[in-house]
């Protein structure tokens, strides 16, 4: 985010997470696909690291969908239903899960460094990557100061 984005309640928290855990989970998947096709020889040790940060992703994921699921319906005040410590907890998993991918993306840069599409792909994924860093960044700070 680049504009302030102020936190309202711990659902529309769990909706950003609900989206930027989603395509957190996709990006290693993109990233073993392209190099798979475009003959680019990432080492076991990079794709294992990929193929865990698809599963951490998707795990996180799993659980913000279910606790979605299990929220009351209706104009409700939603900071009452959730404890704003789980929604913070699950906030500072998912910094720390993207702090992990960030430092994996710049190893991917190493490789297929004559491929533009390659490491165009790669930059539009390291600025997804840091848009929801500072996102998250922002709305944990404001868990703190309720
Ligand atoms: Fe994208």
């Amino acid at each position: 985010m680049y504009c302030y984005t102020v936190l309202t309640n711990t659902l529309c928290a769990l909706r950003e997470l609900d989206m930027w855990t989603e395509i957190s989970k996709q990006h290693p998947v993109f990233i073993k696909t392209v190099a798979k096709s475009s003959n680019i020889d990432l080492p076991k040790e990079l794709i294992n690291k990929l193929d865990k940060l698809n599963e951490n992703f998707e795990a996180l994921h799993k659980r913000v969908k279910e606790i979605i699921r299990r929220q009351p319906y209706g104009g409700v005040d939603w900071m009452a239903y959730l404890p704003l410590i789980q929604v913070r907890s699950l906030v500072e998993t998912f910094l720390q899960y993207d702090i992990d991918f960030l430092n994996v993306l710049n190893q991917v840069k190493n490789y297929g460094r004559e491929n533009k599409v390659w490491q165009t792909l790669l930059e539009h994924i390291i600025h997804e990557q840091e848009y929801m860093y500072r996102l998250f960044v922002t709305l944990r700070n404001q868990m703190y100061t309720r």
